[in-house]
């Protein structure tokens, strides 16, 4: 048997602006990424499928760890996608067993579905000897979603289009974070909805998103405490709205101490900027004393995105 193990960050938002709706119901972004060391695993191996599997899809897929159970293990799964996506573009069968290790939350905002999809990529690209460019890899990616191309290039970026459209941003020393996990998920599509419905009903003029100065400032000069004050995400009152104890989450972080506070993405995670990684791990422990959510997780960034484990 012959596997492939690739890691792969999970991403916090560190601004994340959302223009007017498309036609194709996507909407046109500014978001800017940061990968963060909370790690995925995806194992490819060319182990034969059990019998039971047989007659069953040709990727088979098992997952392990932070709320496994959650995720889907038939074809609906984004890793089983990326896989059947590249054996499509290679021309060749898509016989592969994909093991998941999950760390990064399940529908929690930071990605984790799109990066075992950026990871799988890397695993069966290495598994199946097919030496793809960076160009088409990133490509097929962006097919499967809009955070897939972020999960393959990792560091900071900012993604425009409907975040698939990255250019690294440049980044002086590293941030110290704390995410607060939520009990259950929420759906991309809702938050983005709900952000539709918010906007219909005050009136809001959506302007054409831009990337703010002041953050790209912050991330140059390695400066956390301005980089907290500059922290924004158009999605968080959307999420806010759908999933209210958030709030107290957020006001939980500030209370103690934290540099900036935002949901993640459409959420519900929770993201708390820390001034050290010793302020990073008491403010851990007091959200989690605080009983404002069901773990507290603490991480660094920047971190590269999907790579082989050697
Ligand atoms: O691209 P992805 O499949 O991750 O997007 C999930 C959902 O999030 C989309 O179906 C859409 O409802 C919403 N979305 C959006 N605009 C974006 C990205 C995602 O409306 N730029």
């Amino acid at each position: 048997m012959t596997s492939v193990t690739v890691r792969v960050p999970a991403k916090v938002n560190l601004q994340l602006s959302v223009g007017p709706r498309r036609d194709d119901g996507y909407h046109d972004l500014v978001n800017v990424f940061h990968a963060v060391s909370l790690f995925d695993e995806v194992t490819a191996s060319d182990e034969p499928a059990p019998r039971e599997a047989s007659g069953g899809p040709p990727v088979a897929v098992t997952v392990e760890g932070e709320s496994s159970g959650q995720v889907p293990l038939d074809g609906s799964n984004l890793a089983v996608r990326a896989a059947l996506a590249l054996a499509v573009r290679a021309g060749r069968p898509p016989d592969v067993r994909l093991r998941i290790r999950k760390a990064i939350p399940v529908a929690g905002g930071m990605a984790g579905g799109s990066a075992d999809a950026a990871a799988t990529l890397v695993a069966c690209d290495a598994l199946w000897g097919l030496g793809a460019a960076q160009d088409d890899l990133m490509e097929l990616a962006a097919d499967l979603g809009s955070d897939v191309p972020f999960a393959l290039v990792g560091g900071t970026a900012v993604g425009t289009g409907r975040g698939e459209k990255l250019s690294p941003a440049p980044v002086a020393g590293r941030f110290h974070w704390v995410f607060a996990l939520a009990e259950g998920g929420l759906s991309t599509a809702d938050v983005y909805a709900e952000c539709d419905r918010l906007r219909e009903a005050t009136g809001e003029q959506v302007g054409w998103p831009r990337v703010a100065d002041g953050l790209m400032e912050a991330l140059a000069r390695g400066d956390a405490k301005a980089l907290g004050q500059m922290l924004d995400n158009d999605l968080q009152a959307a999420a806010l709205l759908l999933c209210r104890p958030l709030a107290r989450t957020l006001a939980a972080g500030r209370e103690h101490g934290a540099l900036g506070a935002l949901v993640s993405g459409s959420g519900p995670t929770c993201a708390f900027l820390a001034d050290s990684e010793d302020h990073a791990t008491s403010l851990a422990a007091s959200l989690e004393a605080a009983g404002v959510c069901r773990r507290a997780l603490t991480a660094h960034g920047p971190v590269q995105g999907a790579e082989v484990v050697p």
